[in-house]
Protein backbone atom coordinates (compact mmCIF):
# COMPACT_ATOMS: atom_id res chain seq x y z
CA UNK A 1 0.00 0.00 0.00
CA UNK A 2 1.33 3.35 -0.52
CA UNK A 3 0.31 6.77 0.27
CA UNK A 4 0.79 10.16 -1.31
CA UNK A 5 -0.46 13.38 -0.50
CA UNK A 6 -1.48 15.20 -3.41
CA UNK A 7 -2.24 19.16 -2.58
CA UNK A 8 -4.96 18.61 0.38
CA UNK A 9 -5.82 15.07 -1.32
CA UNK A 10 -4.21 12.00 -0.05
CA UNK A 11 -4.30 9.13 -2.61
CA UNK A 12 -3.42 5.32 -1.82
CA UNK A 13 -2.93 2.23 -4.01
CA UNK A 14 -3.29 -0.74 -2.56
CA UNK A 15 -2.83 -3.75 -4.10
CA UNK A 16 -4.64 -7.27 -4.96
CA UNK A 17 -3.89 -10.76 -4.11
CA UNK A 18 -2.91 -14.58 -4.85
CA UNK A 19 -3.01 -17.46 -2.37
CA UNK A 20 -0.43 -19.42 -2.96
CA UNK A 21 -1.84 -22.25 -0.92
CA UNK A 22 -5.27 -22.76 1.02
CA UNK A 23 -6.10 -25.62 3.62
CA UNK A 24 -9.41 -25.68 4.77
CA UNK A 25 -8.40 -26.99 8.63
CA UNK A 26 -12.06 -27.65 10.11
CA UNK A 27 -15.65 -25.91 10.75
CA UNK A 28 -15.46 -23.15 13.76
CA UNK A 29 -18.44 -22.81 16.09
CA UNK A 30 -19.31 -19.23 14.83
CA UNK A 31 -20.02 -20.65 11.02
CA UNK A 32 -16.77 -19.70 9.50
CA UNK A 33 -13.73 -21.95 8.71
CA UNK A 34 -10.38 -22.40 10.06
CA UNK A 35 -7.49 -21.37 7.63
CA UNK A 36 -4.45 -22.15 6.64
CA UNK A 37 -3.13 -20.32 3.69
CA UNK A 38 -0.15 -18.18 1.50
CA UNK A 39 -1.00 -14.77 0.74
CA UNK A 40 1.26 -12.66 -1.84
CA UNK A 41 0.68 -9.11 -2.59
CA UNK A 42 0.65 -8.43 -6.62
CA UNK A 43 1.04 -5.82 -8.99
CA UNK A 44 -2.76 -5.10 -9.71
CA UNK A 45 -3.86 -1.93 -7.93
CA UNK A 46 -7.29 -0.53 -7.00
CA UNK A 47 -6.66 3.84 -6.00
CA UNK A 48 -8.90 5.38 -3.36
CA UNK A 49 -8.66 9.77 -3.09
CA UNK A 50 -9.56 11.11 -0.24
CA UNK A 51 -10.82 14.66 -0.29
CA UNK A 52 -12.43 16.77 2.75
CA UNK A 53 -16.40 16.88 2.68
CA UNK A 54 -17.51 19.69 4.48
CA UNK A 55 -20.97 18.41 4.75
CA UNK A 56 -19.55 15.81 7.05
CA UNK A 57 -20.74 12.85 4.87
CA UNK A 58 -19.45 9.98 4.20
CA UNK A 59 -19.33 9.62 -0.11
CA UNK A 60 -17.78 7.14 -2.22
CA UNK A 61 -17.33 7.71 -6.05
CA UNK A 62 -16.39 5.41 -8.83
CA UNK A 63 -14.12 6.64 -11.46
CA UNK A 64 -15.34 6.49 -15.02
CA UNK A 65 -12.73 4.50 -15.96
CA UNK A 66 -12.48 1.32 -13.72
CA UNK A 67 -11.53 -1.58 -16.04
CA UNK A 68 -11.40 -3.83 -13.55
CA UNK A 69 -15.66 -3.81 -13.63
CA UNK A 70 -17.43 -4.56 -16.90
CA UNK A 71 -20.87 -2.69 -16.48
CA UNK A 72 -22.77 -5.78 -16.17
CA UNK A 73 -20.73 -6.23 -12.51
CA UNK A 74 -21.54 -2.92 -11.27
CA UNK A 75 -24.46 -3.62 -9.27
CA UNK A 76 -22.04 -6.00 -7.54
CA UNK A 77 -20.38 -2.65 -6.22
CA UNK A 78 -22.90 -0.68 -4.33
CA UNK A 79 -21.88 2.99 -3.86
CA UNK A 80 -23.80 2.92 -0.09
CA UNK A 81 -23.19 1.82 3.11
CA UNK A 82 -23.17 -1.82 2.21
CA UNK A 83 -19.55 -1.00 0.15
CA UNK A 84 -16.60 -2.34 2.76
CA UNK A 85 -14.98 1.29 2.10
CA UNK A 86 -17.69 3.12 4.03
CA UNK A 87 -18.05 0.07 6.14
CA UNK A 88 -14.52 1.24 7.29
CA UNK A 89 -15.09 4.46 7.64
CA UNK A 90 -17.97 4.73 9.85
CA UNK A 91 -16.39 2.22 12.03
CA UNK A 92 -13.30 4.83 12.44
CA UNK A 93 -15.79 7.25 13.48
CA UNK A 94 -17.27 4.96 15.66
CA UNK A 95 -14.36 4.15 17.58
CA UNK A 96 -12.40 7.17 18.22
CA UNK A 97 -15.63 9.62 18.05
CA UNK A 98 -14.80 11.65 15.11
CA UNK A 99 -17.37 13.35 13.33
CA UNK A 100 -15.45 14.83 9.73
CA UNK A 101 -16.81 13.53 6.54
CA UNK A 102 -15.02 12.32 3.23
CA UNK A 103 -15.44 12.30 -0.30
CA UNK A 104 -13.67 9.14 -1.72
CA UNK A 105 -13.07 8.26 -5.04
CA UNK A 106 -12.02 4.73 -6.18
CA UNK A 107 -10.29 4.22 -9.36
CA UNK A 108 -11.21 -0.12 -9.90
CA UNK A 109 -8.73 -2.01 -11.17
CA UNK A 110 -8.93 -5.16 -9.71
CA UNK A 111 -11.65 -7.69 -10.57
CA UNK A 112 -14.83 -7.83 -8.65
CA UNK A 113 -15.48 -11.40 -6.80
CA UNK A 114 -12.70 -12.85 -8.10
CA UNK A 115 -10.59 -14.14 -5.33
CA UNK A 116 -8.22 -11.16 -5.32
CA UNK A 117 -9.06 -9.55 -2.40
CA UNK A 118 -10.26 -6.36 -3.93
CA UNK A 119 -13.08 -5.34 -1.49
CA UNK A 120 -10.77 -6.65 1.59
CA UNK A 121 -7.95 -4.38 -0.22
CA UNK A 122 -10.21 -1.43 -0.59
CA UNK A 123 -11.35 -1.34 3.07
CA UNK A 124 -7.45 -1.44 4.62
CA UNK A 125 -6.63 1.68 2.03
CA UNK A 126 -9.91 3.25 4.33
CA UNK A 127 -8.71 2.36 7.25
CA UNK A 128 -4.92 3.34 6.86
CA UNK A 129 -6.28 6.23 4.90
CA UNK A 130 -8.32 8.05 7.02
CA UNK A 131 -6.53 7.12 10.30
CA UNK A 132 -4.20 9.56 8.53
CA UNK A 133 -6.58 11.92 6.59
CA UNK A 134 -8.60 12.52 9.84
CA UNK A 135 -4.92 12.11 11.88
CA UNK A 136 -6.66 10.23 14.43
CA UNK A 137 -2.98 8.32 15.89
CA UNK A 138 -4.36 4.94 16.02
CA UNK A 139 -1.33 2.25 15.77
CA UNK A 140 -1.35 -0.63 13.73
CA UNK A 141 -1.89 -2.81 16.56
CA UNK A 142 -5.48 -0.64 16.95
CA UNK A 143 -6.62 -0.60 13.56
CA UNK A 144 -6.10 -4.54 13.13
CA UNK A 145 -9.55 -5.58 15.29
CA UNK A 146 -11.45 -3.14 12.93
CA UNK A 147 -9.73 -5.05 10.02
CA UNK A 148 -10.76 -8.26 11.69
CA UNK A 149 -14.64 -7.14 12.19
CA UNK A 150 -14.83 -5.91 8.14
CA UNK A 151 -13.88 -9.51 6.91
CA UNK A 152 -11.12 -12.03 7.01
CA UNK A 153 -9.18 -11.10 4.64
CA UNK A 154 -8.88 -7.36 5.62
CA UNK A 155 -5.90 -7.90 7.98
CA UNK A 156 -3.33 -8.97 5.11
CA UNK A 157 -3.51 -5.81 3.59
CA UNK A 158 -2.82 -3.54 6.37
CA UNK A 159 0.31 -3.91 7.12
CA UNK A 160 1.37 -4.16 3.12
CA UNK A 161 3.67 -7.38 3.74
CA UNK A 162 4.61 -8.93 0.78
CA UNK A 163 3.75 -12.20 1.46
CA UNK A 164 2.75 -14.02 4.94
CA UNK A 165 1.02 -17.29 6.49
CA UNK A 166 -2.78 -16.09 7.22
CA UNK A 167 -4.58 -18.32 10.00
CA UNK A 168 -8.04 -18.48 11.88
CA UNK A 169 -10.40 -16.93 9.96
CA UNK A 170 -7.63 -15.71 7.85
CA UNK A 171 -7.04 -12.76 10.04
CA UNK A 172 -4.05 -14.00 12.25
CA UNK A 173 -0.92 -12.63 10.13
CA UNK A 174 2.41 -14.34 9.91
CA UNK A 175 4.67 -12.10 7.29
CA UNK A 176 7.57 -13.97 5.39
CA UNK A 177 10.27 -12.45 3.77
CA UNK A 178 10.34 -13.06 0.16
CA UNK A 179 13.65 -13.66 -1.01
CA UNK A 180 12.73 -12.90 -4.94
CA UNK A 181 9.84 -11.49 -7.19
CA UNK A 182 7.48 -14.24 -8.44
CA UNK A 183 5.92 -13.33 -11.68
CA UNK A 184 2.57 -14.32 -12.88
CA UNK A 185 0.00 -14.52 -15.39
CA UNK A 186 -3.18 -14.67 -14.07
CA UNK A 187 -6.98 -14.82 -15.90
CA UNK A 188 -10.19 -13.35 -14.88
CA UNK A 189 -13.19 -15.71 -16.44
CA UNK A 190 -16.20 -13.49 -17.37
CA UNK A 191 -18.40 -15.20 -14.49
CA UNK A 192 -17.27 -14.01 -10.83
CA UNK A 193 -17.88 -16.14 -7.46
CA UNK A 194 -19.42 -15.70 -3.90
CA UNK A 195 -17.09 -16.73 -1.54
CA UNK A 196 -20.08 -17.59 1.02
CA UNK A 197 -21.52 -19.54 -1.48
CA UNK A 198 -18.19 -21.48 -2.13
CA UNK A 199 -17.35 -22.24 1.19
CA UNK A 200 -20.97 -23.65 1.18
CA UNK A 201 -20.04 -26.21 -0.90
CA UNK A 202 -17.33 -27.39 0.68
CA UNK A 203 -16.17 -30.80 1.68
CA UNK A 204 -13.27 -30.78 3.83
CA UNK A 205 -10.55 -33.19 2.93
CA UNK A 206 -6.85 -33.33 4.84
CA UNK A 207 -4.80 -30.41 4.63
CA UNK A 208 -1.86 -30.83 2.74
CA UNK A 209 -0.01 -28.58 4.93
CA UNK A 210 2.40 -25.48 4.56
CA UNK A 211 5.66 -27.29 5.17
CA UNK A 212 6.97 -27.80 1.64
CA UNK A 213 6.01 -24.72 0.30
CA UNK A 214 7.37 -22.24 3.00
CA UNK A 215 10.67 -24.44 2.37
CA UNK A 216 10.19 -24.08 -1.64
CA UNK A 217 9.82 -20.03 -0.54
CA UNK A 218 12.73 -20.08 2.02
CA UNK A 219 14.93 -21.34 -0.93
CA UNK A 220 13.68 -19.11 -3.90
CA UNK A 221 13.69 -22.72 -5.56
CA UNK A 222 10.11 -21.89 -8.20
CA UNK A 223 10.07 -25.08 -9.39
CA UNK A 224 9.06 -26.98 -6.48
CA UNK A 225 6.90 -24.00 -5.34
CA UNK A 226 4.98 -24.45 -8.49
CA UNK A 227 4.70 -28.42 -7.61
CA UNK A 228 3.15 -27.57 -4.00
CA UNK A 229 0.57 -24.58 -5.12
CA UNK A 230 -3.15 -26.19 -3.53
CA UNK A 231 -6.07 -24.78 -2.82
CA UNK A 232 -8.88 -26.92 -1.11
CA UNK A 233 -11.39 -24.34 -2.37
CA UNK A 234 -11.05 -25.18 -6.10
CA UNK A 235 -13.20 -28.37 -6.41
CA UNK A 236 -15.96 -26.48 -4.63
CA UNK A 237 -15.51 -23.40 -7.10
CA UNK A 238 -15.13 -26.04 -10.44
CA UNK A 239 -18.68 -27.41 -9.06
CA UNK A 240 -20.17 -23.70 -9.29
CA UNK A 241 -18.72 -22.92 -12.31
CA UNK A 242 -17.19 -24.50 -15.84
CA UNK A 243 -15.88 -21.33 -16.29
CA UNK A 244 -13.18 -21.91 -13.56
CA UNK A 245 -12.13 -25.66 -15.02
CA UNK A 246 -11.93 -24.35 -17.70
CA UNK A 247 -9.79 -21.57 -17.33
CA UNK A 248 -7.07 -23.83 -15.00
CA UNK A 249 -7.40 -26.02 -18.28
CA UNK A 250 -6.61 -23.00 -20.44
CA UNK A 251 -3.79 -22.26 -18.11
CA UNK A 252 -2.56 -25.71 -18.17
CA UNK A 253 -1.58 -25.31 -21.57
CA UNK A 254 0.77 -22.70 -21.84
CA UNK A 255 4.35 -22.77 -20.15
CA UNK A 256 4.63 -22.16 -16.28
CA UNK A 257 5.99 -24.18 -13.43
CA UNK A 258 2.63 -24.45 -12.07
CA UNK A 259 -1.32 -23.50 -11.87
CA UNK A 260 -4.15 -23.18 -9.51
CA UNK A 261 -7.40 -20.68 -8.70
CA UNK A 262 -6.29 -17.86 -6.12
CA UNK A 263 -9.11 -17.64 -3.11
CA UNK A 264 -12.83 -18.80 -3.59
CA UNK A 265 -12.23 -17.87 -7.43
CA UNK A 266 -12.87 -17.05 -10.10
CA UNK A 267 -9.65 -16.23 -11.27
CA UNK A 268 -7.00 -18.48 -11.64
CA UNK A 269 -2.74 -17.85 -12.24
CA UNK A 270 -0.19 -19.36 -13.52
CA UNK A 271 3.33 -19.17 -11.75
CA UNK A 272 5.93 -18.38 -13.76
CA UNK A 273 9.97 -18.82 -14.12
CA UNK A 274 10.31 -15.30 -14.92
CA UNK A 275 8.65 -12.35 -16.80
CA UNK A 276 9.43 -13.64 -20.20
CA UNK A 277 7.37 -16.71 -19.75
CA UNK A 278 4.70 -14.98 -18.15
CA UNK A 279 4.33 -12.13 -21.20
CA UNK A 280 4.52 -15.42 -23.47
CA UNK A 281 1.65 -16.96 -21.61
CA UNK A 282 -0.54 -14.25 -21.54
CA UNK A 283 0.11 -13.52 -25.14
CA UNK A 284 -1.25 -17.18 -25.70
CA UNK A 285 -3.82 -16.80 -23.16
CA UNK A 286 -5.34 -13.86 -24.96
CA UNK A 287 -5.94 -15.83 -28.30
CA UNK A 288 -7.77 -18.04 -26.61
CA UNK A 289 -10.78 -15.34 -24.82
CA UNK A 290 -10.97 -16.74 -21.72
CA UNK A 291 -11.67 -13.52 -19.87
CA UNK A 292 -9.40 -10.50 -18.75
CA UNK A 293 -5.59 -11.29 -18.73
CA UNK A 294 -2.78 -10.13 -16.40
CA UNK A 295 1.20 -10.09 -16.47
CA UNK A 296 1.66 -9.03 -12.64
CA UNK A 297 4.50 -9.97 -10.01
CA UNK A 298 4.51 -9.85 -6.45
CA UNK A 299 4.02 -6.38 -5.45
CA UNK A 300 6.74 -4.72 -2.56
O1 LIG B 1 -15.16 -12.56 6.12
P1 LIG B 1 -15.55 -12.47 4.68
O2 LIG B 1 -16.60 -11.44 4.43
O3 LIG B 1 -14.39 -12.36 3.78
O4 LIG B 1 -16.22 -13.88 4.34
C1 LIG B 1 -17.21 -14.07 3.36
C2 LIG B 1 -17.92 -15.39 3.63
O5 LIG B 1 -17.03 -16.47 3.35
C3 LIG B 1 -18.35 -15.60 5.06
O6 LIG B 1 -19.63 -15.09 5.29
C4 LIG B 1 -18.31 -17.12 5.22
O7 LIG B 1 -19.48 -17.68 4.69
C5 LIG B 1 -17.17 -17.53 4.31
N1 LIG B 1 -15.91 -17.70 5.04
C6 LIG B 1 -15.72 -18.85 5.81
N2 LIG B 1 -14.52 -19.02 6.48
C7 LIG B 1 -13.52 -18.10 6.35
C8 LIG B 1 -13.71 -16.96 5.55
C9 LIG B 1 -14.90 -16.80 4.90
O8 LIG B 1 -16.61 -19.69 5.92
N3 LIG B 1 -12.38 -18.31 6.99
Amino acid sequence: MRLDRQGSSLVVRTPAKLNLFLDVLGKRPDGYHELETLMVSIGLFDTLRFEANDSGGLELSLAPASPGIPKEMLPLLPQDGRNLILKAAQLLRDVTGCQLGVKIHLSKMIPLQAGLGGGSSDAAAALVGLNVFWKLGLTSQELHPLAARLGSDVNFFLDSAPLAICRGRGEQIEPIRLGRPLHFVLVKPPVGLSTGEVFSRLKIDRPRGSESICRAIETGNVSLLGVDLHNSLEVPSTELSDEVARTLASLRRVSSVGQLMTGSGSSCFALCAHRGQAVQAARQLRTLSRGQVFVVQTAT
